[in-house]
């Protein structure tokens, strides 16, 4: 019954295809795992087929290993009139041992959709312990910061005047991209984002780069299976250990003129050495007006969010 179930808990063993280059699964295979967590609960609570609209505040602190029982936990903390909004916590062990690991935690916003594609009301979620009430107040504080960071984004240009590093795949969204309800799924979008972001971080930095923050996926619109799709990322600052990457993702029709802008995220990596120690980068010195203005971009972003954001998972104790 709609409006009943509060969670949905997914357990899988990470397997050596879940892994990266590195051998750890990284933060893109991550993502999709949350984001099925995600809309598996927010199907149930709404009774409705759901889409991911937003996914954020993460911090990957620590990495899940190959071998490792990975559960994934998504409970709705908050509804609006045709949204609700979701924290996912993604834990891992070694199944030869007891002791639990907190990898990720993040919030994630989806919309309930009808019959016909349109957002359509959703059961109301009220809280019932401390850890939900805690949870839906941070979830309605986080959507007024949302709000300050969308401006701040709307507000910049991307265009082609400038010099920073930057790498666009391009590459025609596969059938077996697909979602449950026909269009690509978010999870695979996310994964293309963290993929095209470490390409740029790596390659500026000229060694291995970890995905540590990811400040919020947008999704503005669907994306079709046999759409071309363009993931454009871009270095946009830099500070100490740390590269600041947005990533901008379009897609259309391949036969037609334009690509229409359907996902956005900034991705923060660190620069990491042979043995895994954080290094410090060569600085990023934009020159050009378009390059300076997304440096001071990335600035304010770091501070909208440290007024907000949360850096430590808020782990729910045991029922
Ligand atoms: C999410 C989407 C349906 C919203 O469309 P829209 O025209 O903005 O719809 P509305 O203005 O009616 O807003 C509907 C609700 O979504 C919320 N919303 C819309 N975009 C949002 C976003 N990016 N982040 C958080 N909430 C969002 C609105 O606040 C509203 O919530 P409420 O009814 O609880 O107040 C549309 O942007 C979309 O289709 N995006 C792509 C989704 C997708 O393909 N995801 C990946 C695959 S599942």
């Amino acid at each position: 019954m709609a409006g009943e179930r509060r969670s949905v808990t997914l357990r899988l063993l990470a397997a050596p295809m879940d892994a990266n280059v590195r051998g750890y699964v990284g933060g893109g295979k991550i993502l999709e795992w949350i984001d099925k967590a995600g809309y598996a609960s927010a199907a149930a609570w709404t009774g409705h087929y759901c889409v991911t609209g937003y996914v954020g505040n993460i911090h990957f602190a620590k990495t899940v290993t190959v071998g490792d029982l990975v559960e994934v936990e998504a409970r709705v903390v908050h509804t609006g009139r045709t949204s609700l909004q979701v924290v996912c916590t993604v834990t891992s062990h070694n199944p030869r041992t007891v002791e639990r690991t907190t990898n990720t935690q993040c919030l994630l916003v989806f919309v309930a959709m009808d019959a016909e594609g349109h957002p359509t009301p959703v059961p109301r979620f009220e809280p019932e312990d401390a850890w939900e009430r805690e949870e839906a107040a941070r979830a309605r504080v986080l959507t007024g910061a949302r709000s300050e960071v969308d401006a701040a984004i709307a507000a910049q240009v991307f265009s082609d005047a400038t010099e920073a590093c930057r790498e666009t795949l391009r590459f025609l969204a596969a059938p077996t991209d697909v979602n449950w309800g026909g269009k690509v799924h978010g999870g695979y979008v996310m994964h293309w984002i963290m993929t095209a972001g470490k390409l740029v971080a790596e390659r500026w930095h000229h060694g291995h780069a970890r995905a540590t923050f990811a400040g919020g996926f947008r999704f503005y619109r669907p994306m079709f299976i046999g759409d071309l799709v363009e993931v454009d990322a871009r270095l946009i600052y830099t500070n100490g250990a740390e590269m600041h990457v947005s990533v901008w993702v379009r897609s259309g029709d391949p036969r037609g003129a334009d690509l229409m802008t359907t996902t956005h995220c900034t991705i923060v990596y660190t620069a990491k050495d042979e043995l895994d120690g954080d290094v410090p980068v060569r600085p990023w010195v934009p020159r050009l007006p378009e390059d300076r203005a997304l440096e001071r971009h990335a600035v304010d972003l770091v501070a909208i969010r440290a007024k907000r954001g949360r850096t430590t998972p808020h782990v729910r104790p045991p029922d």
